[in-house]
Parts: structure tokens; sequence; C-alpha cells
């Protein structure tokens, strides 16, 4: 058979034009020849179609054996020509790949200090849905429609759903928890609150409460300040406490409580804006309304408040900005490893 006398003829070749190949140049010559495109293996291959069919597939079967060899016996010469011409190159220079072990974002180290001192008092951890309806974000916290405080609250509503909403704060678990438990009630409810907030160095749309809810017989604004003060000082070391007046529409009386700047002492400096004073949380007495919206029936007082973990987290670290909370920033996050 005159084909098979060629693909012989072709293998005898090869192997002796590649007997004196000395450079890649000459080595990449003889693939064109044998293995290119064009090339004498390539060609033959390209013909089988018109060969009568009962030789086809061993005709086939040599000439892919034989490319097969080429290539072997070309790839050998090429690392005998080069040997660090390989496949994976390794560069031995490069330094070690670094393995990073996660850590607590400072959000979540902030919280969990805050359940501590909190826990250490007695109250538990509950927590609450972020979507809510209208009724425990607003109305029942005595916050009715059209009332002015709404505006402060501008949220994102889910569309089509009525009354849905993602919660402006974590007051409406208040509610939540006086409907389904008969006080006393000691708890902190932590978690996510969303506003319409243009972002800037204090405002972010998503940001985190921790609300505060005891209720029993005779809980008084004495014991408000008590826990508080108490609270501040464990979190913060030796600070002065300051309750202002304020409003909120589920409290009364109402009240802002501030520190002595943990930074500068009092003395004034950039973070506490030369005040010497910080505002840290909002807080009350539970207003009858929220025990009867809730359901809750006979003599029962409570205090609650409501505070901002990332403004914690700023006085606590000294930081000036929120957005660096959430830019997952390694060179920021790392600082608190
Ligand atoms: N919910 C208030 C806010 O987001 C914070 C607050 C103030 C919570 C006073 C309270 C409170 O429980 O008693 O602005």
């Amino acid at each position: 058979m005159r084909i098979f006398d060629e693909i012989l003829r072709i293998r005898k070749n090869f192997f002796e034009s590649v007997k004196n190949i000395k450079n890649a140049e000459q080595l990449n010559n003889v693939r064109v020849v044998y293995i290119g495109r064009k090339g004498k293996v390539s060609r033959l291959l390209r013909t089988i179609s018109d060969l009568p069919s009962d030789i086809r597939p061993k005709v086939g079967q040599e000439l892919n054996s034989l490319k097969d060899e080429i290539e072997d016996k070309l790839k050998d010469l090429g690392l005998k020509i080069n040997p660090h011409h390989q496949r994976f190159k390794i560069d031995e220079t490069l330094p070690g790949r670094r393995f990073f072990a996660g850590h607590k974002h400072p959000l979540k180290i902030i919280m969990e200090k805050i359940f501590e001192i909190f826990f250490s008092l007695g109250f538990s951890l509950v927590e609450g849905p972020l979507i809510e309806d209208d009724w425990h974000n607003f109305t029942a916290l005595n916050i009715p429609e059209y009332h002015p405080s709404r505006d402060m609250h501008d949220t994102l509503y889910i569309e089509g759903s009525g009354n849905l909403l993602l919660r402006t704060h974590t007051s409406p678990v208040q509610i939540r928890i006086l409907k389904n438990n008969t006080p006393p009630v000691a708890v902190i409810v932590p978690g996510k609150c969303f506003r319409k907030d243009a972002i800037d160095a204090s405002h972010f749309p998503v940001f985190h409460q921790i609300e505060g809810l005891w209720v029993d017989r005779d809980i008084s604004f004495a014991d408000l300040k008590g826990v508080l003060m108490g609270f501040v000082t464990r979190l913060f070391g030796k600070v002065e406490s300051r309750f202002r007046p304020s409003f909120f529409p589920f409290t009364e009386p109402s009240c802002e409580m501030d520190i002595s700047c943990p930074l500068c002492g009092g003395k004034g400096c950039s973070t506490c804006g030369g005040q010497g004073y910080l505002e840290i949380l909002g807080a009350g007495m539970v207003h009858p309304a929220i025990f009867k919206n809730s359901g809750v029936k006979g003599e029962w007082q409570g205090f609650a408040f409501g505070m901002g973990v990332e403004r914690i987290a700023l006085i606590y670290y000294g930081l000036a900005d929120i957005r660096n909370f959430y830019n997952n920033d390694i060179r920021f996050l790392d600082q608190f490893r």
C-alpha cells in the first residue's frame, strides 16, 4: 500500500532530521514541516476521506500515533535545548503565599462589649424583623401618620406591599416584646436599621442600633440613670454623664444622654467638636401608649433607650468617619485584629 509506505517514510525522515537539531529555531522549523498546519502529517490526515473506506480507520490510527510520537519527541528535544522551558514555571524567588485568618469587624467587637455589660445586669438579647410594618415602626410607637417625627425617619418602603418598610429604628421590637411577654422584661435588641440618608462622615443608609427595655413593677428614672451611667463607665472608663431633656413620642419624660469626651477627658478635641461632651443615646420612661398598643395591662412601668452602634464605635476608637466601617479596606480593618 502506497499510503502506509509513505507514513513509514515520513516517520524515518522525521527522526533523521531531528538528529542534528541544536536550537529552538531549528526545532520549530521541523515542527512546521511535519505537524504544522500545512505539514506532511497534517496534509495526509486531510486526505483520509478520499481513501477507500476499508483502510480509512487503519490509516487514521497510524497517522495519529505518528503525530503523537512526533509531538512527544519535539517536546523532549525542547526541554533538552532549554531545560527551564517547562509548562508550569516556578519562580523560587517569590515570597510564600500568606494565609489570612479572619477576625471580628470593629462594629461586632463593640456590640459584643455592649452585650456583655447588659448581660451582666440580667438583660437578655432579642431580635426583631428588619422588614417592619407601619404599625410597629411608627403608629404603635405613638408616631401617627403625618407626625413630624416621621420626616426624620424617612426610609425605604417595599413597593406594592401597602405598609411594609425597612425599619428605621429598633424601637418597634419594644412593641413585639411587650405583646408576646408578660413583664417583668429586661432586654436588649441589636440590629440593622435603615434610613433614606445621604452618605457622609456620620450618615449611612444602613446602620446599627441597640435598643434597651426594662419593664417591671416600679422601675423609675433613677433606675434608668443608674443602669446607663453604669453602662458608660464600664464601656469607656471614668467619664461624666449628663442627661438633657428631649422628646421621643414613645417615652415620657424623654432625655438624651451625653458623656464627657473619653478622648480628651472633657477638655475639647476634634472628636467632641471642642464641646467636651458627646451625645451617645436617647432614652426615657416608657410612654403609657406603648403599653396600651401592645396590650399590656396592669401596673407596669419601665424605661427604654436606643443607641447607635456606629456612633459608640467612633467614640470608642477615636475615629472620624463612619464610612470606614463599610469600605472593606483591609488596611483599616486589620487594626482591629
Ligand atoms: N428610636 C430612637 C431613634 O432611632 C432612639 C430611641 C430614643 C430609642 C429613646 C428609645 C428611646 O428606646 O427611649 O432615634
